[in-house]
Formats: structure tokens, sequence, C-alpha cells
């Protein structure tokens, strides 16, 4: 009665019930049926192209896996514990449905190189969505630059008032990360697409295989080059993962952002209701949850490459049962970083930026003192002089309670007679933003450089 099971030969007890459902993986590796499907479909065609089964065999599975795939997508197909996962639930369906060709799919193969070509065929296509949910979030951060392209407000560092920037270019340092990170999950993405199949068990076969037909067939560009590497090998998938931690890193940054800008106390940002929640107690409040929430989230996804590292730490060669706890945390991080992402572009398109508070704000802090020094020394005085007589003009301003602007010329002048009426107009924040033309600063030329690089890249 063991015999139920399909790698039941040898076995004459029936697995116990707790531990059929301590050891099953289908519950949640059903995610992976187009792969299990699709790569089912390449192996037998290359199975009768080198002869191994018949072209009625495989036209025969072929077939079968296409009424399961219509089975599945109708919701009618029935999922079963008992066949551990995916692979064999699909394969005894098959055979249920065309008898003997489904028993001679296997040939030649392996859960375990079946498994590793599933999840590295789900892993690439999840890159590819989370791709194209970056580019989308490029485009809206840099739509939000083009519309704000006068707006200018504190940038910071330590927290406090630092100098003043364009929030264009603000807006472009998120754009410019997640660009890094579409570019690092293509990179990426050509390790995922090799093909392990052919590396059966963990040695290789004794059938005259093709590896580099079943590879073609699926479109991927490689093929393994050691069996026992190809089975055992997951760095794929930390890989992703990694990818993915940053990419969360990057929104949780810019989720702390908003958090901070949306607080009255700052003002910089209008949250739209859409992206916001109130309070159950505290009528006033408008809080920021979805940004909460995914700074919250970002934890989960490193927890999720911390736990595969640690799953795969100390595995010998080859396959070990360890290696199914690959693809919950794969899941959940899937879920969460698409999600985040996608929902990131839409709030990020939403947000209404108070250009008013942002200027107000520039008035307190002495963003333009850099601007006093910089003035004094174009006019000959040593920078690190220039600095401590800036230093003295911050102290008697803010012993004053004044802006450095509303010093009299007089007293800028007992400081340094290098000091002329032409101070003023450098002092302003427009001008200091406009004298960062530097390439990659935050002059309106700078900024229109970046936007059009991003754009020419978002056209591809
Ligand atoms: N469900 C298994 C996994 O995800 C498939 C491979 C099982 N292979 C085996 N030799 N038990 O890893």
């Amino acid at each position: 009665m063991a015999a139920r099971k399909m790698w039941g030969g040898r076995f004459k007890e029936r697995t116990s019930a707790s531990v059929e459902d301590y050891t099953q993986s289908v519950s949640y590796d059903r995610a992976l049926w187009e792969q299990d499907i699709a790569g089912s479909k390449a192996h037998a065609a290359m199975l009768a192209e080198r002869g191994v089964i018949s072209a009625a065999e495989r036209d025969a599975i072929h077939q079968g896996l296409e009424t399961v795939r219509r089975e599945i997508e109708a919701g009618e197909f029935v999922w079963k514990s008992e066949f551990e996962d995916v692979h064999m639930n699909i394969e005894s369906r098959l055979t249920e449905l065309v008898g003997d060709p489904g028993r001679k799919l296997h040939t030649g193969r392996s859960r375990n190189d079946q498994v590793a070509l599933d999840f590295r065929l789900f892993v690439s296509a999840r890159i590819a969505a989370w791709r194209e949910a970056l580019r989308g979030l490029v485009a809206a951060l840099a739509g939000q630059a083009e519309a704000n392209s006068d707006t200018l407000l504190p940038g910071y560092t330590h927290m406090q008032p630092a100098q003043p920037v364009a929030l264009a270019q603000h807006l472009l340092a998120y754009a410019w990360m997640f660009r890094r990170d579409h570019a690092r999950l293509t990179d990426c993405d050509r390790r995922v697409r090799v093909s392990p199949l052919g590396a059966a068990a963990l040695a290789g076969t004794t059938y005259d295989l093709d590896p580099a037909y079943t590879a073609e067939l699926l479109g991927l560009e490689a093929v393994f080059d050691n069996s026992m590497d190809a089975v055992s090998d997951r760095d794929f998938a930390l890989e992703a993962l990694f990818c993915a931690s940053l990419v969360m890193a990057h929104l949780s940054r810019l989720c702390e952002e908003i958090i901070l800008w949306s607080n009255p106390n700052f003002g910089y940002v209008r949250l739209p209701d859409a992206f916001a929640t109130g309070s159950s107690i505290m009528p006033q409040k408008k809080n920021p949850d979805v940004a909460e929430l995914m700074r919250g989230k970002t934890g989960r996804v490193y927890g999720a490459l911390m736990g595969l590292l640690t799953t795969l730490k100390g595995l010998p060669m080859t396959y070990n049962r360890d290696l199914q706890e690959d693809k919950e945390p794969f899941l959940d991080a899937d879920r969460t970083v698409f999600a985040s992402v996608s929902i990131m572009a839409e709030m990020v398109t939403a947000l209404r930026f108070d250009a008013g508070r942002m200027r107000a704000a520039l008035g307190s802090g002495f963003l333009n003192a850099t601007e006093l020094a910089d003035y004094l020394a174009a006019k000959g005085m040593p920078f690190r002089d220039a600095h401590h007589a800036t230093g003295a003009a911050v102290a008697l301003a803010e012993e004053r309670g004044v802006r450095l602007e509303d010093l009299p010329l007089a007293d800028l002048r007992a400081i340094s007679d290098l000091v002329a009426e032409d101070v003023y107009a450098v002092l302003a924040p427009e001008a200091a933003v406009a004298r960062r033309a530097v390439a990659g600063g935050t002059g309106p030329d700078s900024v229109a450089a970046q936007l059009d690089k991003l754009r020419r890249w978002l056209a591809e």
C-alpha cells in the first residue's frame, strides 16, 4: 500500500500523516506549475529528438501537459499533499491522463535537476517583473522631478540643514538608485538563466541527452558545467534576494523621507488620501502608514536573504532536502518587493509638494553660509580663513535672531572688508543652486542632463 508513492517501491509502510504534512511543499511550490510544465515539455521534446522516446509518446506528453495546464488555470486541478510537491502532482496527473508516455517523462531526469530548473525559470520571470516595476518607479520619480523643476528645499547632512538643493536633484538621487537596482537585476539574471537539466540526480545520466537543446527550447542562454554543482547551487536565488533586499533598502530610505516630509513640522509634502490612514482616536491625524509599512517590510526581505544564506551554509554535496527551504523565503520576498515597488511608483506620482513650505524652510539654518565663505574665497581670502570669518557672521546673525542676508552691509564688512553690496545676490538660495553647475550637481543644467539620460534609458 505504500506503493502509492511515486518513489514507494522499496517502502512497506505508509508515511505518517504528520511527516507527510511536514515534508510536503506542494502547498507553496505549486506557484512553479507553469515552469514545471514548460520544463517537462522541453525535456520530452529533447528525449524524442535523441530517440529515447518516440514522437508519438512526446506528443501524448505534450497534449497531456496542456490538459494539466487548462485544469490548473480553470482551478479544477486537485493538488494532493500525498504527492509532496508540484513536480509529482503534475506528473501523476499526466500519467492518469495519458498512461505509459507519462511514466516515461522522467527518463534521464531527477527531481533534483527538475526543481533547480523550475526554480531558475521562476526566479527569472520574477526578476523580469521586478525590473518592469522598477522602470515604472524611475519614470514616476523623473515625472515629479520634471514637474517640480523650480522647487528648492533644504538639503541635509546629519539631518541638519546643509545647503539648498533642487527638489528634482533630491528625487533623482532615488531614481539613480532604482536604475542601479535594475542594472543589478539584469546582471543577476544572466546567472539565473542557466539550465541544470541533464544533471539528473547528481552525476549526469547514462542516456545520450542534449542539455543544450532543452536549454534552447526554454530560451536559456547557458547550460550547467558540473552536474553536482547544478543540482545543489542556489546562488541564483540568493543573488536575486540580495538584489531584492537592496531595492527594499532604497525604498525604505524614500519611505523615511516621505514620513518626515509629511510631518506637519516639515510640511514639504501632502500625503494623498489614498496613501494615508486616519487614527481611530485622534481626529486630526493623517498617518503615512503605507510608507511605514513598506519601511517595515524591508525587514522581512532581509530575513529571507539571511534565512536562505543560513540554510545553504554547511550543506555538503549535492542535493539535500534542506534545499526545499529555498522557495518560501523567495515567494514571500517576491510578493513584498513587487508590491512595494509598484505601490511606491503610484504613491510618488500622487505626492503633492508644498514648494512654499520648502522655500520657507530655506530661511532658517544658515544654508547659505557656504556661499558667503566661497564668496570671500573668490575675492582672494584663503578658504580656511573664509570659513572662519563666515562662522563669525553666522554667530552674529544667530545672536540677533536673523538670517545672514538680514545683516547690514556694515556688519558684514566689519567681519571682512572684502564684502561688498554684491554679496546679497550670492546669498539667495536660487543663486546657490544655480552656481552648482558642475556635472552631477544640483544646478539646473545638471538636473536637466540627468533627466535626459534617464528619459533616454526609459525609452529604450
Ligand atoms: N520538493 C523538492 C524541493 O523543493 C523537490 C526535490 C526533491 N528531491 C528529492 N530528492 N527529494 O527541493
